[in-house]
């Protein structure tokens, strides 16, 4: 995988993604071993929108495995604030950094900066369209916890329209054939009619709702999501549907006992506080899942 660029979780196979998988478990058994595997090499990080975990994971990931980073986050103080462009900074940081992680609110942003760049480019999130580390986290917290990836049914919940992080996921766990892909939504935040035709060309079982009672006792996954609310053209939009669905434990007296809800996170109010000492509460181990596996990918990306 050195030196390939990672815009979208289609960019991988299936292949590529056990390969990450099944080094991240070996990192995080063996977290030590790896202290010098990237040893003077450095990392960009260009974030032209807000992030903690994103951000701060692949800041960890690159000092666990001895690198360092050049974190570019402030447009304040640096040159975009006289002018630069865009082209230019990514051709600034490709001289300095031996890959670049971006985020931008434009899409297609990470795939223009890849364009431009020889150093590899990883997606950290363009707009509405892509999220594919985030993806990855997902894919190998359930195939770490429940121990397969195939065969499930899997609900999303929440802002199917605007979320890059739930796209990314659906997109990623489709190549794992799903038994079932439930699409649990306001009728206003419906998955993009493009995300689901190239559903069903690969043959994936689909049920749109947004009644989440009706399906929560047939699910093995409950991924929600937050209503991106920076995302709405309109702000009455946005109010109409802002809280439209709360996971509580009420709720979940009807999921079966071995149900994995998941949380891309921040979360508003869409899981309440009641579920996060349950067993049912994955979103936390799933955000701390986010350090090996972007260690992984970072040490086949930059070394192979
Ligand atoms: C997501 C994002 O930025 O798309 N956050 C993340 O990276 N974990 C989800 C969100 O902002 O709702």
């Amino acid at each position: 995988m050195r030196g390939r660029d990672i815009i979208s979780i289609l960019d991988l196979s299936r292949d590529d993604l056990y390969r990450i998988f099944g080094l991240a478990r070996e990192i995080e058994e063996n977290m030590d071993k790896y202290i010098n595997e990237l040893r003077g090499r450095v990392l960009a990080l260009l974030f032209f929108e807000p992030s903690t975990r994103t951000m701060y994971s692949f800041q960890t990931a690159m000092s666990r495995l001895g690198g360092s980073c050049l974190v570019f986050s402030d447009v304040i103080r640096t040159s975009i604030a006289k002018g630069e462009t865009l082209g230019d900074t990514i051709r600034m940081f490709d001289g300095y950094a031996d890959a670049i992680v971006i985020r931008h609110r434009i899409e297609g942003a990470a795939k223009y900066a890849a364009d431009i760049a020889e150093a590899p480019v990883i997606n950290a999130g363009d707009g509405t369209h892509h999220h594919p580390t985030q993806a990855i986290i997902d894919l190998y917290t359930i195939w770490k916890y429940r121990g397969r990836l195939e065969g499930l049914n899997i609900g999303v919940l929440g802002d199917l329209k605007y979320g890059r992080a739930s796209t990314s996921f659906i997109y990623g766990i489709a190549m794992f054939k799903p038994s079932k892909l439930y699409l649990i939504s306001p009728e206003e935040l419906r998955l993009k009619n493009e995300v689901k035709s190239d559903l069903e060309k690969m043959n994936i079982e689909l049920l749109e709702t947004s009644d989440l009672q009706s399906v929560i006792g047939e699910l093995d996954v409950l991924y929600v999501t937050r209503i991106q609310k920076e995302r709405f053209p309109d702000p009455a939009e946005y109010e109409r549907v802002r809280g439209s669905y709360i996971v509580d434990r009420d709720l979940l007296r009807n999921a079966r006992d071995s149900l994995m809800v998941m949380h891309p996170l921040p979360r508003v109010d869409e899981i309440s506080t009641d579920v996060d000492d349950t067993e049912y509460a994955y979103y936390f181990k799933q955000a701390r899942c986010g350090v090996p596996v972007r260690m992984a990918l970072l040490k086949l990306v930059i070394k192979g």
